[in-house]
């Protein structure tokens, strides 16, 4: 090798240790459509450190030392210790986690055989909050975020034989977070969602957007990004039961324009059709279910293929409920979805951030619309300089995994933020663009609470409500503000008055079979209160201008630690329709009956 060479390689091994050790590594944005890659799964018991003093950074835990001399002893070790599964939240594993925020270390090892030719990926669903990965004792990255999937290539770092995965991960509360500090649903850590070794081709199909064009109901607009050496190859989308092909080339970066017309059986809530769709490269082809939709606002209606539709929606948390538990595989999804299938719903908002990947595909084959939303939840530090790329990071993570699943139609990029805030309404307006860069086939909105309840008058305004679709407002009158009339006599006064009203959360809390209290009164939490809330809403309903849609909060009483009263609340908000043990309240056959005449 000449000099030249071994210098230039030598500088390179400097620069990938000086990444190793400022830690510098960000995790990638992950590849599309993991279910159907040639993946291993590393789901299953991983061995744990507990380390409530966060001190396993300064032991360098990942390194796993071993006493040499008989003088000698090490303070940590992952042989003898606990066991978590995974996925799933450790908070619910060990009564010793119930309440923790800090940092659970986790190891994993496989076993591999290097195949030429081929490249190998360290893919994560999701990991609450900070996640630092290593493999064989050297850091390959880290990943800020709770919902959202990330990965790893470590075609050049894994060996032949046993290799050996160590996760940090840390579900401390950040002040410049996403969410921040302060937030009403229980904060779940660990490694929450599926983590797979996935193996390509050493050019293979990394990311694709296959949707109707905005406004279309017939034109598919998108295209197909290829990863690898061999940029230009050719393409070829295959719909087999529309006898469609529709063949293009990638150009010199791996991209691929997808521009064709069919005639489709559309995706909606009635019809939830989806068609096998098929795409090959000349190195790679992986197959999808993708369904057909237009969905659009028109003046003050919004539109599904072209149709006014009334969404009629509910809240759900990431929880199951009868685990007290993070959600996260397939029967939790259908739990949650058969529930809100059972209320009478077609859409389902899924609060306050990005739910796992079983939620929106099962809603899909359901026939449920799905609201997806970012955790920019209420207090966000906009001022701080990393605040907009982690909003940026979350939001592309949030579009490149769910883009192709046609029941998400809306992309919901904050929740009742502060307008007073410094910098929230260039950092959000900002975020909105990015945003219908990425995906203009979907609603974007803001939800927000800034409003004023004076004199039987409601007022809502805020500055987002400009670059929003949808007029998106939570009010909880009858709950946290009383009546100041008859509901109906409520005057609605709106910014924008010409855009659709989403009520996108009301209600209030009641404890299931409380009984023997006054019926009247908020503080007794009964049920009846609970269920003169939702009467006089709907009353209100029907005189508020422009109403596209309501969303109840909440499907199931979930847990939030802030909620505290001993007697009716023990950790739990209790706006469920349903009991945490999955008891329907009064307030659910008055929404069930609402629905099904809407
Ligand atoms: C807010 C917020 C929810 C919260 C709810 C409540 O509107 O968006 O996350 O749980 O109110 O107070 O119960």
């Amino acid at each position: 090798m000449l000099l030249k060479d071994k210098l230039f390689r030598n500088l390179v091994l400097v620069l990938l240790c000086l990444l190793q050790l400022t830690g510098s590594l960000t995790a990638q944005t992950a590849m599309v459509n993991v279910l159907n890659r040639n993946k291993t799964s590393l789901n299953g018991n991983w061995q744990v450190i507990i380390d409530p003093n966060g001190i396993g950074e300064w032991k360098q835990v990942w390194q796993e030392k071993k006493p040499q001399k008989k003088t000698d002893f090490v303070e940590y070790s992952f042989d003898g210790g606990p066991y978590l599964k995974v996925p799933g939240d450790f908070n619910s594993q060990l009564c010793e986690l119930s309440w923790f925020e800090g940092t659970v270390w986790y190891k994993k090892q496989f076993n591999h055989t290097p195949q030429t030719g081929k490249r190998l990926f360290l893919h994560f669903g999701a990991v609450n909050y900070l996640a630092d990965v290593y493999l064989n004792g050297l850091k390959i990255g880290s990943h800020e975020g709770g919902f959202t999937p990330f990965q790893f290539e470590i075609t050049d770092k894994v060996k032949t034989g046993i290799n050996t995965i160590v996760v940090k991960a840390n579900n401390n509360r950040q002040g410049n977070g996403l969410p921040g500090t302060g937030y009403d649903w229980f904060n779940y850590g660990g490694i929450t969602r599926d983590v797979d070794l996935i193996e390509t081709n050493s050019s293979y199909i990394e990311d694709y957007f296959i949707q109707l064009k905005k406004g279309s109901l017939n034109r598919v607009l998108g295209w197909v990004q290829l990863n690898g050496a061999q940029a230009a190859q050719n393409i070829k989308l295959k719909i087999p039961e529309l006898n469609l092909v529709f063949k293009a080339r990638s150009d010199d970066k791996g991209r691929a324009k997808i521009d064709f017309s069919s005639h489709f059986n559309l995706w909606s809530p009635e019809n939830p059709k989806l068609y096998k769709v098929i795409i090959e490269s000349e190195t790679d082809s992986i197959a999808d279910e993708i369904g057909f939709r237009c969905i659009e606002v028109q003046g003050n209606k919004v539109l599904l293929n072209k149709k006014p539709i009334f969404l009629k929606a509910v809240n759900i948390h990431e929880e199951n409920p009868l685990e007290k538990a993070r959600a996260y595989s397939m029967n939790d999804a259908k739990l949650l979805l058969n529930s809100a299938k059972e209320l009478g719903c077609n859409l389902i908002r899924l609060a306050h951030y990005p739910h796992n990947e079983n939620m929106i595909k099962e809603a899909e084959k359901m026939g449920l619309m799905v609201w997806d939303e970012l955790p920019v939840y209420q207090h966000v530090q906009f001022s701080d300089s990393v605040v907009p790329q982690k909003m940026e990071t979350m939001l592309k993570e949030m579009i490149r995994r769910d883009k192709n699943r046609a029941a998400v139609i809306v992309w919901s990029l904050s929740n009742e933020t502060y307008s007073g805030t410094s910098n929230r309404n260039n950092a959000l307006v900002e975020l909105t663009r990015k945003c219908r860069a990425m995906d203009s086939t979907r609603l974007i909105n803001h939800v927000m609470n800034t409003q004023s309840y004076v004199d039987n008058s409601f007022n809502i305004w805020d500055t987002l409500y400009k670059y929003s679709d949808l007029i998106s407002i939570n009010e909880y009158i009858g709950w946290y503000d009383p009546w100041q009339g008859k509901p109906s006599d409520t005057k609605w006064k709106v910014a924008f008055p010409d855009k659709p009203i989403f009520i996108s959360e009301f209600g209030g809390e009641a404890l299931y079979g409380n009984k023997n209290v006054p019926a009247d009164e908020a503080a007794s939490w009964s049920e009846e209160y609970q269920e003169q809330i939702y009467k006089d809403q709907i009353e209100m309903f029907g005189t508020i201008p422009n109403l596209c849609g309501v969303c109840p909060w909440i499907l199931f009483d979930y847990r939030s630690l802030g909620r505290m009263h001993p007697v009716y609340q023990k950790g739990y908000n209790r706006k469920g329709l349903i009991s945490d043990k999955g008891e329907k309240k009064k307030a659910w056959n008055i929404m069930h009956q609402y629905y099904k005449k809407k």
